[in-house]
């Protein structure tokens, strides 16, 4: 999602995003994930009360608000959209979480317990130079907890198919490993989730589709024909295994 006015954008999709989740299971993210895959990860990073965890590519903070609320962590939220910052801040009222706008990396500086990136490593063409500063405001000990879309790289046809396709660079899952090495980051646990990340996928294109005519009324029809592509382009790639997707932790030795 590139819109840096989020707003326009989460009041079309909102009604068709509840409607997508299980109840209970969409808690405000930009994503396939549902709460469940976002706590259980972060649990597994050693999320819980007082850690110092930086949350790289927030968003609007619907899985950071979330987190924040259930494990008491003391949460630095990042994102390039100002728009996107701006929707996060006022949601987390209450919450001990702070934002910064910025473009990462470089990342902000500070020695965090947990760096969290969720569902963006694929925007990211240069991933040695992000998972480099990712191992440096890592405390020694700390955790990088994150989803990736494993698979090859884009053909020319696929890119011309993918709306905002400069956005989109998978990667092997062997090369993300070496490259962890290759800057400290050693995985300690791995969870495939291709299924239920397809499932979100083709249960959000039903209820856009569903919902057409209202998303086009605020967002107009050229943003909405680019969100069903997209989601179509995923649904096939996570159905037929084009592409794969895994939730990992690699901690810093
Ligand atoms: C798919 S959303 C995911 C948001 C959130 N992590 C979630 O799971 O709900 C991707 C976010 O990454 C941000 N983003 C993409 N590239 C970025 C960069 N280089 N620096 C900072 N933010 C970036 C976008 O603005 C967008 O808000």
């Amino acid at each position: 999602m590139r819109q840096d006015d989020r707003a326009p954008f989460l009041a079309a999709l909102h009604r068709s995003r509840v409607a997508a989740y299980e109840p209970g299971q969409y808690v405000g993210q930009e994503s396939f994930m549902r709460a469940d895959e976002i706590r259980r990860l972060a649990r597994c990073a050693g999320i819980g009360s007082g850690v110092p965890v930086l949350d790289v590519c927030c968003g609007t903070a619907g899985p950071g608000r979330y987190i924040t609320a259930e494990l008491g962590c003391s949460y630095l939220g990042v994102d390039s959209s100002a728009g996107a910052v701006a929707i996060a801040r006022s949601l987390a009222a209450g919450l001990p979480c702070r934002f910064e706008q910025a473009h990462l990396p470089p990342l902000p500086d500070g020695r965090f317990a947990v760096v969290l990136l969720l569902e963006t490593m694929l925007a990211f063409p240069d991933k040695p130079a992000l998972l480099a500063e990712v191992a440096r405001v890592l405390e020694p000990g700390g955790r990088f907890a994150c989803t990736v879309e494993a698979g090859s790289p884009l053909s020319r046809d696929e890119r011309a198919r993918m709306p905002d396709a400069d956005t989109v660079w998978l990667v092997e899952s062997a090369r993300l490993t070496e490259t962890m090495a290759e800057v400290g980051l050693a995985p300690t646990w791995r969870r495939e989730c291709t299924t239920s990340h397809r499932a979100t996928a083709t249960a959000l294109l039903r209820s856009f589709r569903a919902d057409a005519p209202a998303i086009t009324s605020r967002i107009g029809t050229r943003a909405l024909d680019d969100l069903l592509a997209a989601h179509q382009l995923w649904d096939d790639w996570l159905g037929s295994g084009r592409v794969r997707k895994f939730a990992l932790v690699a901690e810093k030795r």
